[in-house]
Parts: C-alpha cells; structure tokens; sequence
C-alpha cells in the first residue's frame, strides 16, 4: 500500500498539484491520466522517492519493495543483461555480489565464512537461488533469447533494452509496481504478455499511459490528472471516460436550468419593479436570484489533436497493387512472393515477427527500395506519403517546425501552412522551435502532421 498524503508540487511559480491524497491499494492497477505536461510523470517520481514533494509526504508500509521501471536505457551498459534484471531487487542483487567477492578471496578466513553463512542465509530467505531462472523466464517470455542473456547492456539494441528494463522492474514480485509509459516502443506480443502479467499480478501497480486500450485491459481505477488535482475514479478507462463525460453533460443540463430560471427572474424583476403594488413580489424575486449560483463547469484542460485525412480527390477503386514481390537482403531472404491488392477504404495492418520484413516491404511500396523480383503498381491519381519507422533522416536541416512543414505542404502560404499546426496544439506553441532539436517520440506526431499536411489518399504507418 502506497500512501500520498497532501502531496504538493511546485516547480518555480508554477503549482503542478495541490493537496493530493490518493492511498494506493494492494491488488488494485491505477492508470495516470492526463494531458502532456499535465504532471504524471513527475507524480510518479514523487511516488518513487526520486523528486522531494513541495509539501505533503509519500508513505509506504514497513519493508514494502517499491519497484519502477527505467527510464535511462544507458545505465547499464557494463552490466550483463542478466544482472540488469535481478538489479530489480537491489537487496539481492547487493547479497548476490558480496557473497561472490568473499568466495573469490584467496585468503577466506573464519570470519568471512560466518559472514558468508549469514549472507547465504538472508540470500535463501529472498528466494536468491531461483533468481537467475526466475529473471531468465522474463526475459523469454518478452522475446530475450537465450543467448543475449549473458551480453553485456552495450551490446544490445534499443528495442530489447526496453525490454529488458521492463523484466527489470517485473522482477522478484515487487510489492508495489510503477511504470511510466511500459507500451512505448513494446511490440504487440509483448504488451499482450504485459497486459497478462498485470491482471495476475497481485500487488499494487500504478501505471501512467496513453494508451487507452491497454488501459481498459489492466486498470482497476484511473487517476486523472487535470486541474492541479489528481482524482481516482473506480473502473477502467472506458469506464472513467463514460462517466466523466455523463457528468459533464448533467452538470451543463443543470447550469441550462439555472440559467434560464435566472432569465425569468431578471425579467420578472425588470417588469414589475416599477409596479409599485408588485415590488414586493420583485424584491423577494431579486432574493432568490441572488441565490442561485452557477455550479463552475471546468472544461477539461486536455486538448485533443486530431487529424482528419481529407483526399484532394475522391480516389478510385483500386489504390495499389504489390505483385510477388521478394527481396533478399545480405544472403537472407526478407521477402518471398507477397502479393496484395489495397482497395478504396481499406485499412491493412501488416504483422510480422521480423521487424526487416515490414520495413522493406514498407521502403519498397514507398520506392525507396528496389525489389528482386516482381513490382509495385500505384492506382493512376494516387498520391502517397510514409510514416517511417526511423525518422531521423528527415530531420536533419536546421529549420523552424513551420518551415519544416512548407516543405510538405501545397501551399507555401504561413496561414495554411500553419492551420496543420493549430490542430495539434503542441506543435502550434512550439511552431518557431527548431525542428531539429525536438524529442523523438513528437517526431513521429510531426510526421503525421505532415502527412496531414499532403493531403494523400493513403498513409503507410509503418
Ligand atoms: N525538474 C523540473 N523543473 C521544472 N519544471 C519541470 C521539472 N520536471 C518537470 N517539469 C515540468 O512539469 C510539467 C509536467 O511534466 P511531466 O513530465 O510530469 O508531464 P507528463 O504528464 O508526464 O507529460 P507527458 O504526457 O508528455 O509525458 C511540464 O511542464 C514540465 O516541463
Ligand atoms: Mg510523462
């Protein structure tokens, strides 16, 4: 059980929160929601201990384990993955690595026998001779092969350092589970199995996502975050969705009643508080508008992005063709005969366990690539944009976000390039910024932007 109490944070002038009191119960999931910048990551590192709360405390029971997923992929790399994981559980970890100093000793003394019996003692206690197998079966079970398990962190690729930090904090059953965005960059098997491991899991987790699917999977309650204020509402995102917006619509029903009794007062009072035989019935009238007070209906804080593809032109029946296509690259064959016909309104969503495969089908639908065999025919009036996987190379030149975008756009014109930029309201505040220099996970939404920006018939979202 995790216990915030009257938890404030403030950074300069600006209150993120105020007066927060959440206790966070064992076998319940809590999915942080809340607008970019709203304030839940920073939330959950006041929860970890990481960031001093400006006011109020964080409680936890006596010898709880807290548990919270990396966010610096870098910190391990001289550690073997392995280790990286039972590092989940420091105490253990911290035994594991005394015990073999003291049995590497040349010279091993009495004295370091009785302290070794007593670290082989708290060792058994937590359950340490199961831990590289326990730690081993986390990392199959999110796709880590055998054979990397015993790689140092700097030999492994981004990807399976996500996962690897992740088997990191599932590790050893901790008694509380924090997770600050676990899908980002998780393939979909891998978030299935997450999703899996969280409904059995028995303790406390707290979980900050945007990913509304996931959420309605795993979570018992949401902690919204707006306002300043964090309130938990019982029920998944759905749920909490549902009901936030029912409310919503009462209290605005409510106000609709209030405000056109008020009318009929104001005029009441307005035609007969010149009638002298009436004015009494007008001041009582005055009382009880007076009375009468608009419940503060507070839209949201959240701005929700949305892009809306709208074809220049209706396209025609058949969008693309791909014929037999294969490809081999270095000695390996990424792509044999695949063959597909796209249609009008037809939304594809291509699977597949190599991430090379999609990629070069993608880069060969796109033109990028060459195929060995067999060719890509475009429907005669369609125009296409890609969504690549690495974005990098589009990036490259020093230029504002709206300069970065008229090169997209149709028009070089500022008001229509930048009405692309209105729909997404982080990029309207930053449309100066240089483009260069932004975080990749808002490259990929520029991207989409973009693509918004082109007007296509047909996204390829790899
Ligand atoms: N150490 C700090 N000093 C000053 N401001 C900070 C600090 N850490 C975070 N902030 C600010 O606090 C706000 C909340 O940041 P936080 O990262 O917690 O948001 P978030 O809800 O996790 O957003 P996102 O959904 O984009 O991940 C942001 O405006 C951020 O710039
Ligand atoms: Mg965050």
């Amino acid at each position: 059980m995790l216990n915030a109490i009257g938890v404030t944070i403030r950074f300069g002038k600006r209150t993120l929160f105020e007066d927060v009191n959440i206790k966070f119960n064992k076998g319940c999931c809590y999915g942080i929601i809340g607008a970019n910048g709203a304030g839940k990551s920073t939330f959950l590192k006041v929860l970890s201990g990481e960031i001093e709360p400006s006011k109020g405390e964080v409680t936890k029971e006596k010898g709880e384990r807290l548990s919270v997923l990396k966010q610096d992929h870098f910190a391990y790399e001289e550690y073997t993955v392995i280790d990286t994981v039972i590092m989940g559980n420091q105490e253990l970890y911290k035994i594991m690595k005394e015990k073999d100093e003291i049995y590497a000793k040349p010279d091993f003394s009495e004295e370091d026998g009785m302290k070794a019996a007593k670290l082989e003692e708290k060792f058994a206690e937590l359950d340490g001779w199961n831990a590289e197998a326990d730690a081993a079966q986390l990392l199959n079970d999110l796709g880590i092969e055998a054979d990397k398990h015993y790689k140092q962190m700097k030999e492994i690729e981004a990807k399976e350092k996500v996962k690897i930090l992740l088997a990191q904090a599932l590790f050893g059953n901790p008694d509380i589970l924090l997770l600050d965005e676990p899908t980002n960059d998780l393939d979909l098997k891998s978030i299935s199995w997450l999703e899996e491991f969280l409904i059995n899991f028995e303790n406390t987790v707290i979980v900050v996502s945007h990913d509304r699917y996931f959420l309605n999977k795993v979570c018992t309650h949401i902690a919204d975050v707006d306002f300043g204020q964090i309130k938990v509402y019982p029920g998944n995102y759905d749920f909490w969705y549902e009901s936030s917006q029912l409310l919503l619509k009462q209290m605005k029903e409510q106000n609709k009643k209030k405000e056109e009794k008020i009318k009929e007062l104001q005029a009441f009072i307005a035609r007969f508080s010149a009638n002298a035989s009436k004015s009494k019935q007008a001041t009582s009238r005055k009382k009880s508008l007076e009375k009468i007070e608009l419940d503060e209906i507070k839209p949201s804080n959240r701005r929700y992005p949305y892009i809306d593809f709208k074809p220049d032109r209706e396209p025609g029946k058949e969008i693309l063709k791909v014929k037999n296509i294969s490809k081999t690259i270095n000695g390996e064959k990424i792509l044999e005969n695949v063959s597909f016909t796209v249609k009008q309104n037809d939304k594809i969503a291509i699977l597949a366990d190599n991430e090379i495969a999609k990629t070069t089908l993608f880069q060969i639908i796109e033109g990028e690539l060459e195929p060995d065999e067999g060719e890509i025919e475009w429907g005669t009036t369609i125009t296409h944009t890609y969504f690549p996987k690495d974005n990098n190379y589009l990036f490259e030149e020093d230029m504002t976000i709206t300069d970065w975008l008229r090169q997209y756009s149709k028009d070089p014109d500022e008001t229509y390039v930048r009405s692309f930029l209105r729909k997404n309201v982080i990029f309207w505040r930053r449309s100066t910024k240089i483009c260069k220099s932004i975080i990749r996970r808002r490259k990929s939404k520029m991207c989409i932007v973009k693509n918004d920006a082109i007007r296509c018939e047909l996204t390829n979202n790899g």
